[in-house]
């Protein structure tokens, strides 16, 4: 089955998992207030090229539309695939979600994380967190014999807890060579259902989760995805390795 990764193929995803886990990690630590997102992006192009690395987002393309950036920089009220650009400049209180995909040696390692510019509002805060652990929790479901439904239920359990809202127009995604891979993994579904998942499957989970409702609506740029009601959102994302025992999270960083 095409899902199923070589040992080869394996070692290949790792090591572009890590590129990407530590490229992200340093732009969590250094996203501040007074930073355009162009900036942010630029050291984002900077720290993946000096590990000899691309990014599978640069020139992406969906129909005719590229991406033109080599980061998804996302704040407040847009949910994923925003464009860095130097008329928007970081500001305090804002939530900065921060997407980041390499290619390397031919795979593909993706990650996503989101920071709160002090000063932080508490509800900003319960927003980051339970998108956090809903991510946490899924993954603990990605053990050979579960399903794809078994992590897609798991998060849409956690959240409902929380009452945010979950997006359902993006979703999670087998990666390989290629960024957007079988198995589709959406953020909501019934457990035991979907495809089956087996020892070297890698895959990308990812919650994308509203402070209110999951609507949404595109930018004129054709990428940037916002909340129709204007309120914040927050996305975390890991790769993730089924194994033979507990899930491997590839994308924490070990270099
Ligand atoms: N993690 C995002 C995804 O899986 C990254 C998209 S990059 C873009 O969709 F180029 F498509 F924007
Ligand atoms: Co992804």
């Amino acid at each position: 089955m095409k899902s199923i990764r070589s040992d080869e193929e394996i070692q290949s995803i790792r090591e572009a998992c890590q590129i990407a886990a530590t490229v992200l990690k340093r732009l969590v630590d250094e996203v501040e207030e007074g930073m355009t997102t162009y900036d942010l992006d630029q050291l984002g192009r900077k720290y993946i090229e000096e590990f000899g690395a691309e990014s599978a987002c640069f020139n992406y393309r969906s129909g005719s539309n590229v991406f033109p950036a080599h980061t998804c920089l996302s704040i407040n009220e847009e949910i994923v695939h925003g464009i860095g650009t130097m008329r928007r400049t970081i500001q305090g209180g804002d939530v900065v979600s921060i997407d980041v995909v390499v290619r390397y040696r031919g795979f593909i390692g993706d990650n996503a994380s989101t920071v709160l510019i002090p000063p932080v509002a508490d509800e900003n805060q319960k927003l980051i967190d339970a998108t956090r652990e809903a991510l946490n929790y899924a993954i603990s479901f990605a053990r050979a014999g579960n399903r794809v439904g078994d992590i897609s239920n798991a998060v849409e359990r956690y959240i409902k807890r929380h009452n945010f809202g979950i997006v359902r127009e993006f979703v999670g995604h087998g990666v390989g060579a290629t960024m957007h891979e079988a198995p589709q993994i959406p953020n909501f579904g019934r457990r035991g259902t979907g495809a089956l998942l087996k020892p070297g499957m890698a895959l990308a989970i990812e919650p994308m989760i509203n402070m209110g409702t999951g609507a949404v609506s595109m930018m004129d740029d054709g990428w940037t995805a916002v909340t129709r009601d204007g309120k914040p959102s927050a996305h975390f994302e890991h790769t993730v390795l089924v194994t033979g025992g507990d899930p491997e999270i590839l994308t924490i960083p070990k270099i």
